[in-house]
């Protein structure tokens, strides 16, 4: 038996991210973020939803730029960090050790410790009430040889992904593989 409960946000699970951003002036900042996800392919971009209370907000109008950094998942103790302190009297990077890279395209920059950084351009900006949804285009991308196999592609035989559960707020770890993109072709006739 079903229960029907009013209209939420039960996705689950979603990605769970960190956003790199800078304005004009002063240090960068990170920001946790588990409204995010790929909008389109060609040019490949990314849709992040943030509320306009956040610091965050204002570097990204301010410079139009941001990294998408994705934790693994023993990261997931500074990823928490960033989702409750604000950088608006906080360095976050010095709260949580983490270290910024330069980055190729943009400003803000990359979070060394996550694996795979992508760097993004703001596109478009949509208000959608209790969050703006910023879609940026992929500029670039930087993968950790850590987390490639011997063709170069990412595995995740050497790479743990965190995920999180909205409403349940929990973090989880990504778990085993259970199948790949039409495995299921020719199974079934
Ligand atoms: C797991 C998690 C997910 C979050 N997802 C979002 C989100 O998608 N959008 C958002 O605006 N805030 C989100 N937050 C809240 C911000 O990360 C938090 O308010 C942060 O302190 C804002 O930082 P800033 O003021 O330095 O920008 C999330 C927090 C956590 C812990």
């Amino acid at each position: 038996m079903k229960r029907e409960v009013k209209a939420s946000t039960d996705l689950i699970p979603t990605p769970v991210v960190l956003v790199t951003a800078q304005g004009l002036e002063g240090p960068p900042n990170i920001i946790t973020l588990a409204w995010a996800g790929v909008v389109n392919s060609e040019p490949p971009m990314l849709g992040i939803g943030v509320r306009s209370n956040r610091h965050s907000y204002r570097l990204l109008m301010e410079t139009r730029e941001f990294c998408v950094n994705i934790p693994h998942a023993g990261m997931v103790r500074a990823v928490d960090v960033c989702g409750v302190v604000s950088g608006k009297d906080t360095d976050k990077f010095a709260l949580t050790g983490l270290t910024p890279e330069k980055a190729s395209k943009i400003k803000p920059p990359l979070i060394l410790e996550c694996p795979i950084n992508i760097e993004c351009r703001l596109r478009h900006t949509l208000d959608l009430g209790s969050h703006t949804l910023f879609i940026g285009e992929i500029l670039t991308v930087h993968r950790d040889e850590a987390i490639l196999d011997e063709k170069g592609k990412i595995t995740l035989d050497k790479f743990a992904p965190l995920a999180y559960c909205p409403g349940v707020h929990d973090y989880r770890a990504v778990g085993e593989k259970l199948g790949w993109y039409g495995f299921s072709k020719g199974k079934m006739s």
